[in-house]
């Protein structure tokens, strides 16, 4: 088995359910985002505040190449919301390994992305409609782009890791 990639929206429990994978599959988890805030040495926040939405697009883009660069390593990759939105990180993620979009409502996201502050684009105004507006944009990617889709609503991280692992046999 190589390694597995977690795609979806803010929200979806990504990180959450790379986490819960890495302790049960001995896999190695990397969290895009931490592994860019490591390597600048600031946050997600201060990046865009400082550079800009396209630097970091570009940072998503050289972290995804450097995973590709680790081989031998067994990976579980919880990628960043808007990483798949750009044509050459869907091709690199492919390249990567296997590919599950974690599905969500957007009732769910809303709940759980009520109150946050690490999130740039998230930031000012009506929380529903910037996740509404958001996710009409990406959903048809996240789904074209999944070798396996699980909805996540309603599920414990203990069923959506029984959903993925039904579906990598
Ligand atoms: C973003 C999602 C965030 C983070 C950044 C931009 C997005 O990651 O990369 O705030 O464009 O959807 P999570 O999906 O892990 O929250």
């Amino acid at each position: 088995m190589g390694n597995i990639i977690l795609i979806g929206f803010m929200g979806c429990g990504k990180s959450s359910i790379g986490k819960y994978m890495s302790k049960r599959r001995r896999y190695k988890l990397i969290d895009t985002d931490s592994y860019i805030e490591e390597k600048e040495g600031r946050s997600i926040n201060e990046i865009f505040a400082s550079d800009g939405e396209a630097y970091f697009r570009q940072l998503e883009t050289d972290c995804i190449r450097e995973l590709i660069e680790m081989s031998g390593k067994k990976l579980v990759v919880a990628v960043g919301g808007g990483l798949p939105m750009r044509g050459l990180n869907r091709e690199l993620l492919h390249e990567l390994g296997t590919i599950v979009y974690l599905r969500t409502s957007i009732d769910t996201l809303e709940k759980r992305l009520q109150g946050d502050d690490k999130r740039p684009l998230l930031q000012g105004g009506e929380l529903r409609t910037k996740i509404e507006n958001l996710f009409a944009q990406r959903e048809s990617t996240y789904e074209e782009l999944a070798d396996i889709i699980v909805d996540t609503d309603n599920r414990t991280y203990a069923e959506v890791f029984m959903k993925i692992k039904e579906n990598l046999k």
